[in-house]
């Protein structure tokens, strides 16, 4: 009966064209009116400001690439605001706390924009884009409508893992073209892994040449059916990055680097042995994994998990690590800094005496403290950098550093714990923000996941202040965030499928209120975002379809 009713609206939509309004993230107030606004190669962007050309660029480059034509754009053009025929850029007060709010009318004489600032009209945009018919002509014909909209969380982040797998800078482009048509606005990218160092840096060139490659990968989900036996890597230069973090300011969307420590260091041991408390012992891997190549001396992991070997407290590590730092701070303009501090094993501070030693010394509990001492020492460089650190709740075990944000994965406790504290908090709790996670159930699994079951109804469901934090507490909460693992997504195909179509529902539960939400609407929504993806030609799962997850298994190699 479900699927039929949804045939029958996919239907509806397909007969009604591109006059329905389907916009999502849900914007706060639609009002659809009569007639439609037809855009042509003749229509103009007019430009009442300055600081409005890269909404300006970004519109006309998604209508060359989806259309095949550009629009003039006409600059300082205040005096030509009324002609017809435009569509018009401009900036209005709006009062909201959190930035990006703005207005957008579409009459048939043309299409008025007023954003809150320049990041709102860039938001405007956005919607525009979603406004526009789905097939490829010279005249595109938008609906009649008055559009308020506004943000709720001034954090609204997606994450990718490039360690596990490495994606290219295209890739990593068209990742940032996504989180902006969402509106979403902070890229975490996960920079450093057991599996791969992935960030080029001057003074440690072995961190790539040698932690950028592993001899091997296991096959399949852990433990593996084997190993393929084959070398696999890659790193960005500097000058990549440049170009990424222009790419992405230029979409108005912060990058936060993820610099790993003191767990997950494998990669950058292999490159610097003296990193670990002990240089001299072998790589470990579980006994149950096939390894390829060397396994003497320290190698950069090819098997997934968490791993013993970290970094040791020395003075060594610590001016390496700053060294490190003092490289990826020019390069990323943003205020956070991510420092990881998750999933660091205490085996070998416990077995060290230079870490027990040093836990005397300075007055330490125990190695909980240790790693506190080590988070907080980092936390006080890139304080004195002007940069503020995140780190993975873990961080509040041994005491959290004094100004550290507290990113919640381990369910919503360490958020609610930090913002108890007076810290600030992004929520990525695994059930609702793993989008590394299955969307079928398991026995009917479609490709190879980590595990997890989170659906997009799970996604959209997902409210980011804990109903047990007070208003005051829950200041403190500045968004939520999707977690992107990739120890089971080896292209960016599958990449895709896993973000699509939960992304949508994240991008939802961020920007648009709590009190419009309903998922009979959302999925009115999703059936004419299901046609954008085809649209845009992305690869997404369609188990939302059906609830009792009956998918055929997937043929295409790259999603496996
Ligand atoms: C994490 O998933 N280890 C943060």
């Amino acid at each position: 009966m479900k699927q039929t009713l949804l045939a029958i609206a996919v239907l509806f939509a397909v007969v009604a064209g591109a006059q329905e309004v389907n916009i999502i993230p849900k914007p706060t107030k639609v009002e659809t009116q009569p007639g439609n606004f037809v855009i042509t190669p003749a229509t103009s962007i007019v430009l009442s400001e300055t600081g409005l050309e890269r909404s300006a660029q970004f519109l006309n480059d998604y209508m060359q690439k989806f259309y095949g034509f550009r629009l003039p754009v006409i600059k300082n053009g205040r005096s030509q605001k009324n002609n017809k025929n435009n569509i018009v850029l401009d900036i209005e007060q709006i009062d909201h706390p959190v930035p990006g709010a703005y207005a957008m009318i579409v009459t048939p004489n043309g299409i008025e924009i007023g954003g809150s600032g320049s990041l709102g009209t860039f938001y405007a945009i956005q919607s525009l884009i979603q406004l526009l018919p789905m097939e490829k002509k010279k005249s595109l014909s938008v609906p009649c409508v008055n559009i308020d909209d506004k943000p709720r969380f001034a954090y609204r982040g997606m994450h990718l893992d490039v360690g596990r797998h490495f994606f290219p800078v295209s890739f990593v482009k068209k990742y940032i073209d996504f989180i902006a048509m969402y509106k979403m606005n902070t890229f975490h990218w996960h920079l450093t892994e057991d599996q791969g160092w992935r960030i080029e840096i001057k003074k440690y060139p072995k961190l790539t040449q040698v932690g950028g490659y592993r001899n091997g990968t296991i096959i399949g989900r852990y433990p593996g059916k084997g190993n393929d036996m084959t070398k696999y890597g890659g790193f960005y230069t500097q000058e990549q990055i440049k170009d990424i973090v222009k790419y992405a300011s230029d979409r108005y969307i912060t990058i936060v680097p993820e610099i790993e420590l003191p767990g997950h260091a494998s990669a950058a041991i292999a490159a610097y042995p003296q990193l670990s408390c002990f240089p001299d012992e072998a790589t470990k891997h579980p006994k149950n994994t096939v390894w390829s190549g060397d396994s003497t001396g320290k190698q950069v992991q090819q098997v997934w998990g968490v791993f013993p070997d970290v970094f040791a407290p020395t003075e060594y590590t610590f001016n390496f690590l700053q060294d490190v730092l003092d490289e990826v701070i020019p390069l990323f303009p943003g205020k956070y800094v991510h420092i990881g501090g998750d999933e660091c094993p205490k085996d070998n501070w416990k077995r060290s005496d230079f870490c027990q030693q040093l836990i005397k010394e300075k007055d330490l509990k125990d190695e909980h403290g240790l790693q506190s001492y080590f988070i907080g020492r980092i936390e006080k460089y890139l304080n004195s950098k002007g940069k503020q650190i995140i780190g993975w709740d873990e961080i509040l075990e041994g005491g959290l550093a004094p100004n550290a944000t507290v990113m919640s994965w381990r369910g919503e406790k360490g958020g609610i714990e930090a913002a108890r504290q007076k810290h600030t908090v992004i929520m990525t709790p695994g059930a609702w923000m793993y989008f590394d996670h299955s969307q079928t159930k398991k026995e009917k699994e479609d490709s190879v996941t980590i595990g997890g079951y989170t659906t997009i109804q799970k996604v959209y469901s997902y409210e980011p202040i804990p109903d047990s934090l007070s208003t005051e507490e829950s200041k403190y909460v500045l968004g939520a965030q999707a977690n992107v693992w990739t120890e089971y997504m080896r292209y960016p195909s599958k990449v895709e499928y896993m973000i699509f179509p939960r992304m949508s529902a994240l991008s939802e539960v961020l920007w648009s209120s709590k009190d419009t939400k309903s998922w009979p609407d959302f999925e009115k929504r999703m059936l004419a975002e299901l046609k954008r993806y085809d649209w845009w030609g992305v690869t997404y799962s369609k188990a939302f379809f059906d609830p009792a997850n009956n998918i055929p298994e997937l043929k295409d190699p790259a999603l496996k």
